[in-house]
């Protein structure tokens, strides 16, 4: 559905060249939801924009259903949706009249819009909305008549989502992720990214983790957990109200396992087994102590943190 090679992008400007991308391979297939992930500043729109044909590549190869972009443009764009970073709704129409609007102009003839439509609201869970002002509707429901919109016309294979949550309180959030993630079933590819870390683990078949306009890291959330060289986490909890005890318990398992992150009130440390026997007595004897500590497999933040050095992330 999507084959994207050696794309590099850099922006030339008076104060000096800018690399936002470097080199990035990225394959989505159909049925397929990827997720690329990474801070502010790490590449992630300009790769879209290359990949929607909205801007040119300095180097590399971007085919959409087997259409060369830079080559033929126009074809290739036919098989594309994208919903922008940031996009809103603007016209003074109901939810239904948006989406048969977008519908019409990207081809579905008049006497079928009606039909299709309605088709595409219920699949996006906006039936009861449709006679709703676009404008009147809460930040959640205009995202997903956003996505409504873009599945709209025969031709799309490939659904582009640039921060499709960024904004959205987290309730929300969690309605938006349903109605993506019940997309596979039209057997669309689906590129999104996000700075969210939950957000991929929750929808992403396979995560791209992007920084410095690199892929630092590709694959399924297991692998990409499972090559961290260690399998759980010691994470505790309330360092400011420290009885002495529990200061010198905690200082021996800082001693035994590495810190990885330390705040005043929580810490975590690295232990290779979180679920060994002697682990598992260590933090009771914590526990005992008065200490709120507990274990837990990695996830996928747990990589993630070990990739992207804060240092280069362009704040948020
Ligand atoms: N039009 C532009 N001209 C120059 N630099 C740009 C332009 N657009 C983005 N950049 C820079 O390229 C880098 C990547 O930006 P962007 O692709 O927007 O990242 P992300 O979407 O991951 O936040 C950033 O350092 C950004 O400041
Ligand atoms: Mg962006």
């Amino acid at each position: 559905m999507l084959e994207v090679r050696g794309v590099s992008k850099t922006y030339k400007s008076r104060r000096g060249d800018k690399r936002a991308n470097d080199a990035i391979d990225l394959t989505v297939r159909p049925g397929e939801i990827v997720a690329l992930l990474g801070p502010n500043g790490a590449g992630k729109t300009t790769l879209l924009r290359q990949i929607a044909g909205q801007l040119l590549p300095s180097a590399g190869t971007i085919e959409v259903a087997g259409v060369d972009m830079v080559r033929h443009p126009l074809a290739a764009k036919e098989f594309i949706s994208v919903i922008p970073q940031e996009c809103e709704p603007k016209l003074n129409l109901t939810v239904e009249e948006h989406v048969r609007y977008f519908a019409q102009l990207k081809g579905v003839p008049r006497s079928d819009a009606r039909r299709y439509t309605t088709d595409l609201l219920r699949a996006t869970g906006l039936e009861t909305y449709q006679g709703k002002l676009v404008r009147e509707l809460s930040g959640g429901l205009r995202r997903r008549v956003l996505i409504a919109i873009a599945l709209a016309g025969p031709h799309v294979r490939l659904l582009l989502l640039d921060e499709p949550t960024t904004g959205v309180d987290p309730e929300a959030r969690r309605s938006v992720w349903q109605l993506i993630d019940g997309l596979r079933a039209r057997r669309i590819g689906i590129l999104l990214t996000t700075h969210y870390i939950e957000e991929a683990e929750y929808l992403a078949d396979r995560v791209a983790i992007v920084n410095g306009g690199r892929v630092v890291a590709e694959g399924t959330v297991q692998a990409i957990r499972d090559r961290l060289p260690y399998r759980g986490r010691l994470e505790v909890r309330g360092l400011d109200h420290l009885t002495p005890e529990g200061r010198a318990s905690l200082r021996e398992a800082e001693r035994k396992y590495p810190a990885t992150f330390r705040t005043g009130n929580i810490e975590r440390l690295q232990v290779q087994d979180p679920f060994r026997a002697d682990v598992i007595r260590e933090v009771e004897g914590l526990h005992a102590l008065g200490l709120e500590a507990s274990l837990a497999p990695v996830s996928l933040e747990d990589a993630y943190l070990s990739l992207v050095d804060g240092s280069t992330a362009e704040g948020s």
